[in-house]
């Protein structure tokens, strides 16, 4: 005879309710046996049926679009097919037995009635769904985010390897970006345009700026001495194979944080007095993001040593910086850049080649 009562009682999903609540859901519990190997709930199918394991083991798997995938398994005391049944929803994953299980099966009629009855477990059921769905939602979204921000820093250390600009060059200017949005967020006339979420995107864009660059031809991309004209014009082309990259990005993700990889692909060698490249855009024609970009893209490249020139010393760097005020920079930004250029500074020192 089962102890029906005590495997209810240590079962997930309702341990902890009182003895009355558990007498009542004990009698509307049928126990079935299913054979090894016998699936007992389908991904897809309508749930009207959940089920606390007594003995025996499932697998429980989902389909991952490229393959069936065991998520999980369960053995005395769990309870399965629940979330359907609560949600009134189809099943999320496939549970299928790894050998004779034996079950005590409430189907949705006697759910419901039981929830009428009983405020306690009616409440309990709330919470742990309301726990369950948080954890659920927190846990995929920040997987996401990881993963996604892991993806784009992969996408954008491609370059590194062909590229004389390094990967801690990459880890300086997105910091450099930061500082500029951070100190321009405080400043009136950016009220709305720089938000926390603008400067997170832009942290995590600004390391694909010359991902077009996979595409210049290793002659170009590695000689040493300055190019000459015609190579300069195939140089500049890494702005649009960068834009048509990320565009391809935004095509399959539509993400934000791609719309502004694509700006700064794209924009982040214009001159404020419209004379860069590609398009010789002006002022505040070029986006916000690719402004602040060609700041900390040249501020690094000034105080990098390349193949062609040697290092600039930090003074000297800032100097240069400010004369391009109104002319390749804009000048407000860089206003406000150089009254923080120790900060600039510090980012330059923190991260080093090794
Ligand atoms: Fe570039
Ligand atoms: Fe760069």
């Amino acid at each position: 005879m089962l102890d029906v009562l005590s495997i209810l009682s240590g079962s997930d999903l309702f341990s902890g309710l009182s003895a009355r609540s558990l007498e009542r859901i004990a009698n509307h519990l049928k126990p079935v046996r299913f054979d090894q190997d016998v699936v007992i709930c389908r991904e897809g199918d309508i749930g009207r049926t959940m089920y606390i394991i007594v003995s025996g083991s499932v697998s429980v798997s989902s389909d991952m679009g490229w393959g069936q995938r065991e998520l999980d398994r369960k053995g005395p005391g769990s309870v399965f097919g629940e979330m359907a049944l609560i949600s009134n929803d189809v099943r999320s994953a496939t549970v299928r037995t790894l050998e004779p299980t034996e079950c005590l099966q409430l189907d949705n009629e006697s759910f419901d009635a039981l929830l009428d009855k009983d405020l306690d477990l009616a409440q309990r059921i709330a919470k742990i769904m309301t726990r369950r769905f948080s954890t659920l939602v927190h846990k995929t979204s920040s997987e996401l985010l990881g993963a996604y921000r892991a993806l784009t820093f992969a996408l954008a250390n491609i370059t590194e390897s062909r590229d004389p600009e390094t990967g801690a060059h990459l880890e300086r200017t997105r910091n450099y970006c930061v500082l500029l949005a951070e100190a321009l967020y405080r400043e009136e006339r950016y009220k709305g345009l720089i938000t926390p979420q603008f400067i997170d995107g832009l942290y995590q864009a600004a390391p694909l700026h010359d991902v077009g660059k996979v595409a210049i031809p290793d002659a170009i991309l590695f000689k040493p001495e300055g190019l000459g004209p015609e190579e300069f014009e195939k140089m500049k082309i890494h702005t649009l194979i960068g834009a048509s990259m990320m565009e391809k990005v935004i095509r399959q993700s539509g993400a934000d944080l791609f719309k502004m990889a694509y700006r700064i692909c794209l924009y982040h060698h214009e001159w404020w007095n419209g004379t860069g490249y590609p398009h010789g855009l002006a002022g505040e024609n070029i986006p916000l993001e690719a402004r602040i970009m060609a700041l900390a893209d040249v501020y690094d490249a000034l105080l990098s040593r390349r193949v062609y020139k040697p290092a600039m010393a930090m003074r000297e760097a800032a100097d240069k910086i400010q004369h391009g005020a109104g002319v390749q920079f804009d000048p407000n930004m860089t206003l406000v850049m150089i009254a923080n250029i120790s900060r600039f500074e510090d980012v330059y020192l923190k991260y080093q080649d090794e």
